[in-house]
């Protein structure tokens, strides 16, 4: 299969309604999408990416209306952060209704779902008139893709269009939450902050990992959005100058050899939308090892420090 890549959405459309998958943009990261009512679709997203079937799929729509036969209820407490943070990056676990396959859920009573801010996804959305299933359109467990050629990196001859909306405007993949004794708690941190998330509810958010929740998230994988090349956390030896590249947050004259930046103005939000871009573009470099220093554990440095040390610990001794 030749994968092309386009800005047609009716393209894009066309393929959907035929059941295909395609890569479309969203404001976090590229997803891979397909029809969630049709089951052969959603299990040909599974084989595209090589993903475990128990591992759930996020169910996007355009708006809240259009998600309400597929939830069992919408609690009161996420539509004051529906009506603050969407259409933008957060995804509820909510109750499936009976409409909903098993395929998407990975046999669990609850599904996430997701308004994305994207125009380009928007549109389809309304034009379907159905939910898109999307997980992020990498190989699992590797990097996500913030634009069309690191999904066409990846996935070049598994599916047949990418739809190019561009780069990624947030860069990081969107925050899941849910409710546990009617407080809402984080599974996985992303583009909305647990700050933002305070602001609005009055307290923290408590984040849960896998044991005390008992499901599962990308999130809670312990390896996961990693790069090809050996990555590890912090500043690389001197030894080591010419054969590895170090990314740091922002510039750092001290470092010698190969050496990438993520934000020149030193801004968490730049280092969010350019950190996958530039693992990708580290990984492609050649070198032997990647170092990268960790950032501070707040706001959108909490996010990116959870996916740098799943990405390390594939590595660890
Ligand atoms: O920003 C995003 O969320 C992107 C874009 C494409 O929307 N999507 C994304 O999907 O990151 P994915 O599949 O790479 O990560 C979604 C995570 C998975 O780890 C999955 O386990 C979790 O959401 N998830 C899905 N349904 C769930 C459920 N019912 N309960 C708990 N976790 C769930
Ligand atoms: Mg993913």
């Amino acid at each position: 299969m030749e994968t092309r890549v386009g800005q047609d959405l009716a393209v894009a459309l066309q393929y959907l309604m035929q059941g295909q998958t395609v890569a479309i943009p969203t404001e976090t990261v590229y997803g891979l999408a397909a029809d969630a009512n049709n089951e052969d679709a959603v299990l040909s997203i599974f084989a595209a990416k090589n993903r475990p079937t128990s591992n759930p799929l996020i169910l996007h729509f355009a708006d809240l209306p259009q998600a309400l036969p597929y939830i069992n209820e919408f609690p009161s407490v996420f539509k004051v952060l529906y009506k603050e943070f969407c259409p933008g990056p957060l995804t509820f676990i909510v109750e499936k209704s009976s409409v909903v396959s098993s395929f998407i859920t990975g046999g669990q009573q609850t599904v996430a779902i997701r308004f994305s801010a994207h125009p380009f996804l928007q549109k389809l959305l309304v034009k379907l008139d159905r939910p898109l299933a999307a997980p992020s359109a990498n190989l699992y467990g590797q990097v996500s893709p913030t634009n069309a050629s690191h999904v066409y990196q990846q996935l070049n001859g598994r599916i047949p269009y990418i739809l190019d909306g561009g780069s990624c405007e947030h860069g990081l993949e969107s925050t899941i939450i849910g409710l546990q004794d009617n407080k809402v708690v984080i599974f996985r941190h992303g583009g909305i902050t647990a700050e933002a998330l305070q602001t609005a509810l009055g307290y923290i958010p408590e984040t849960k990992n896998k044991e005390e929740s008992g499901i599962l998230t990308s999130g809670m994988v312990k390896y996961h959005y990693a790069t090809q090349t050996p990555l590890y956390l912090g500043f690389k030896p001197i030894h080591e100058k010419d054969t590895a590249v170090q990314i740091t947050i922002t510039n750092n004259l001290e470092i010698e050899g190969p050496h990438l930046i993520l934000s020149n103005a030193n801004l968490l939000e730049e280092s969010a939308r350019n950190l996958y871009a530039t693992l990708h573009h580290a990984d492609g470099l050649g070198m032997q090892k990647i170092y990268i220093q960790p950032f501070i554990d707040s706001g959108l440095g909490k996010a990116m420090n959870d996916r740098l040390f799943r990405a390390a610990a594939k590595f660890a001794k």
